[in-house]
């Protein structure tokens, strides 16, 4: 199972193939999630504002990246976006169908059509299945396959798609390698014949050698099935070649969206700015913003007005710490939105 290890930048930049103009398959309309968290002597409530009030869309085809530091609210959006994880203000169109008011049964069927992708796939694999199981699992849950037989010519089929041999099958997860430990998560997520994938720090665990392998896996998975993808990473630099357009996030909220290299070029808000010097670590953090002062506030009693004001350079006080700056367009029809009183010129 040797391959070569092309880096990433070896493949033409998404830019180059964005369906700009193909339809809106998943919307999401001011999404939030807040967690409760009982603290203090009495154990009183409070809620972690994990995700607050998200809008964004992301169209047939397209990756949409999202990045911000640990903590912001990236896994909680992906998941509220599933429907894995109860939102608790606002709604997510999923091909035209509200989501959020779907009950259990109609959920059920939508969600073949959206799987994800883990950081870890030893701890998101089961480890007393084997792989031919484990990729045939969800077959099975939606009636895919007439039988036995044909299952498992399907499970073949899509272990041949992700670049793993039809003897893989029988393994556990523990016999094979990170990056063949990850083809099988993404084997299972693309046996249902998903639409939309939430890929979440897909190569943040594996080797550096096999990240580039594993991307390039997605970007032609994509390219072929023409799947929507809403990339988590990190790693700006992975984010940047992934991604036709790229959302930031900072406590739960989307600071900056815009095509991936308007938004490299541009960098119209602080904190994009500051994530851009940071130097993504190998364990998949990000290394302090030094150009910034000070560490993320808590998304328990995040800061009032713009969250980011306690680190930026450019905070305007009576202003920046009072006002919640929103999300817009600065060039009428640029798609390239930014949330910040005093943008970077
Ligand atoms: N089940 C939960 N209960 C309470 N708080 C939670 C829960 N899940 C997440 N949080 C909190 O919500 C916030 C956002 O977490 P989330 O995991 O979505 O961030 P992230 O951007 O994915 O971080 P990382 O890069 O470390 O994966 C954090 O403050 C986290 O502690
Ligand atoms: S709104 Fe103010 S504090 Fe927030 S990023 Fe912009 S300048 Fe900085
Ligand atoms: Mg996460």
């Amino acid at each position: 199972m040797s391959e070569p290890a092309p880096h990433p930048s070896d493949a033409p930049p998404a830019e180059a193939t964005a369906p700009r103009r193909a339809p809106q398959l998943v919307q999401v309309e001011g999404l939030a999630k807040f967690f409760p968290v009982s603290r203090g002597p009495f154990r009183k409530t409070a809620f972690v504002h994990a995700v607050e009030d998200v809008t964004l869309y992301v169209r047939r085809g397209e990756t949409l990246g999202l990045v911000g530091e640990s903590g912001s609210g990236k896994s909680t959006l992906g998941r509220v976006i599933l429907r894995l994880v109860e939102p608790t203000l606002g709604r997510v169109i999923f091909d035209g169908v509200d989501l959020t008011r779907l009950r259990e049964a109609d959920l059920r069927a939508a969600r073949r059509r959206m799987q994800i992708v883990f950081q870890d796939p030893l701890s998101s694999l089961n480890p007393r299945l084997q792989v031919g199981e484990i990729v045939g699992e969800g077959l099975e849950i939606f009636r895919l396959a007439s039988g036995r037989a044909e299952r498992e010519a399907m499970v073949a089929a899509v272990l041949d798609e992700v670049g793993l041999p039809r003897a893989a099958m029988a393994r556990y997860p523990h016999e094979l390698s990170g990056g063949q430990r990850q083809r099988v998560g993404i084997a299972r997520a693309l046996a249902v014949r998903p639409d939309f994938l939430v890929c979440d720090e897909p190569v943040s665990a594996l080797d550096v050698s096999v990240q580039a392998q594993i991307l390039n896996l997605l970007s032609d998975l994509q390219d072929d099935r023409g799947l929507s993808l809403l990339f988590i990473s990190h790693d700006l630099r992975v984010v940047e070649h992934m991604a036709h357009r790229t959302a930031v996030m900072y406590l739960g909220r989307i600071v900056e969206m815009g095509p991936t290299p308007d938004l490299a070029e541009k960098r119209l808000h602080p904190y994009t700015r500051a994530l851009f010097t940071a130097v993504p670590t190998r364990g998949g953090g990000v290394r302090a913003l030094n150009v910034l002062q000070g560490e993320p506030p808590s998304a328990l009693d995040p800061p009032p007005g713009c969250a980011f004001h306690p680190r930026c350079p450019k905070a305007e006080p009576g202003r920046c710490d009072v006002e919640i700056p929103p999300l817009r367009e600065l060039v009428g029809g640029s798609h390239h939105r930014v949330a910040c009183w005093h943008p970077e010129a």
